[in-house]
């Protein structure tokens, strides 16, 4: 089938990729020439596994390519759209712009019977109020969210858990008869998945987005459930890490997404619980999310808890002290540093007067653009050297399992290690000579 693809971001990019690679013909449409230029020659404009081989070989194969002129998505059955959403500058709901403009865009491109698909993250009523547009010219709008995690993104959007379909439905939740069409033809573009039994859920516009925003919004609250019961375990001695193994033995909790730490970022997340409650606020529920703003401010104050913890270990100021912070992306297996709590640590240190040290497998280049004023090393051992505390912010497995703490111990000043993830053997660091700080332990 022909695909375009609007937006060649993170998700754009990938579900290009991807649908290349299951035999669709894909064009992506995108405005930055640097990351054209670099996915028309099958190259990955950002960290993520396995991309790189997709982009190469739908390259490769004449399946996939790229563009900045709209217009060769012209004859494209499907035309996804797959723009940002970020926070507003001026507030937390959800900046529409861009999802704005690719729908404009596709107006005068559409043919009749063409489905335009949102894949972007809206707040719950955009696709409705887009509806009338997309129909003016012929076409069907549908929302079909996106799960995938930064890290496992090819095989989330190859492999996913669950599609879902918002289709334009009746008054009493039937689906229209355009909206059976575009589920028939759906159904086609994912087959691979659809035939492998994946749940495929058909509902109306409104619930489609509430899916992803709901799902993102539960996945914030059991982060910050767990670091809310960091804060009672600090005060009381007890083990948050136990704790979350502890409950997490109940299958209705599940362990999951309950670690505790320096708590949640990425583009994601933070940004989307943020919308989520500013269109709530609108639809005059905003009391029914209230707790998202709780949910917020307990996970920023995870970051506040690093730094004291660190100030606590250093005597009381971090003032000229040689801190290597280890990590910077928001999380393992990605170079995002977009509110990356790790970075951020870092950068209040920096600010404290601390003299700063950050490294990271793969975000170095990303951070040096947001935070400037840090210094980078790429290898760990060096930007260990001389230490007088250690600070692991992003749970790499280069930190996690391949750091060994009597080879760090040779390297640093001071054995003094804090656990922002809650990721390494208490016992073996302090075993070895080491201060072990965690967050939530004791
Ligand atoms: C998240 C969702 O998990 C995806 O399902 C969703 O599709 C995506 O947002 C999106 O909306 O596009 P992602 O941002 O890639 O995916 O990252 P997560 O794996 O969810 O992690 C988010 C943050 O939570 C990270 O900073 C991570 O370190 C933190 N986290 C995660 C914790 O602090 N504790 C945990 O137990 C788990």
């Amino acid at each position: 089938m022909k695909l375009s693809v609007i937006g060649c971001g993170y998700l754009g990019a990938v579900h290009a990729a991807a649908m290349a690679s299951i035999g669709h013909e894909v064009v992506g449409i995108d405005v930055d020439p640097d990351k054209l230029e670099a996915l028309s020659r099958g190259e990955a404009p950002f960290f993520e596994p396995d991309l790189q081989r997709l982009l190469a070989d739908g390259v490769a194969s004449g399946r996939l390519r790229f563009t900045h002129d709209l217009e060769e998505a012209r004859g494209a059955k499907f035309h996804f759209v797959a723009v940002g959403t970020p926070q507003r500058k001026d507030g937390s709901a959800a900046d529409l712009t861009y999802v704005n403009a690719a729908i404009d865009g596709l107006l005068s491109i559409l043919s009749d019977g063409d489905i335009v698909v949102g894949k972007s993250t809206t707040p719950v009523g955009t696709a409705q109020e887009l509806t009338p547009r997309v129909e003016s010219v012929g076409g069907t709008l549908v929302w079909n969210p996106e799960f995938l995690r930064e890290g496992w993104a090819v095989k989330d959007t190859i492999e996913p858990d669950r599609i879902v379909v918002g289709v334009p439905s009746r008054a009493d939740g039937e689906p229209t008869a355009a909206g059976h069409l575009a589920v028939a033809s759906l159904r086609e573009v994912y087959a691979p998945a659809v035939s492998t039994g994946t749940p495929f859920i058909v509902t109306d516009l409104a619930t489609a987005e509430l899916v992803k925003v709901a799902a993102n919004a539960f996945l914030a609250t059991k982060i910050s459930f767990i670091n809310a019961m960091s804060e009672i375990a600090e005060v009381t001695g007890a083990d948050v890490t136990t704790l979350a193994d502890a409950i997490g033995h109940d299958t209705r909790i599940g362990r999951r997404f309950l670690g505790a730490g320096i708590g949640f970022g990425g583009g994601c997340l933070p940004k989307d619980i943020r919308a989520f409650a500013a269109r709530a606020e609108e639809l005059g529920r905003g009391e029914a999310v209230g707790f998202l703003r709780e949910v917020d401010e307990i996970n920023m104050r995870r970051r506040d808890r690093a730094v004291a913890i660190v100030e606590e270990a250093l005597g009381g100021s971090v003032f000229e002290k040689q801190i290597t912070v280890l990590g910077a992306a928001f999380k393992p297996h990605s170079d995002d540093v977009r509110d990356s709590p790790a970075l951020d640590v870092a950068t209040r240190l920096h600010g404290l007067g601390a003299k700063v040290k950050v490294t990271d497998p793969a975000a170095i280049e990303n951070a040096r653009r947001v935070s400037p004023q840090l210094t980078y090393v790429a290898d760990r051992d060096e930007a260990l050297e001389g230490a007088d505390l250690v600070l692991l912010v992003t749970e790499w497995d280069e930190y996690r399992r391949e750091m060994h703490p009597l080879q760090v111990a040779d390297l640093v000043s001071a054995s003094i290690i804090v656990d922002g993830r809650n990721c390494l053997d208490a016992r073996e660091w302090r075993d070895a000579g080491f201060v072990y700080y965690g967050m939530g332990r004791p």
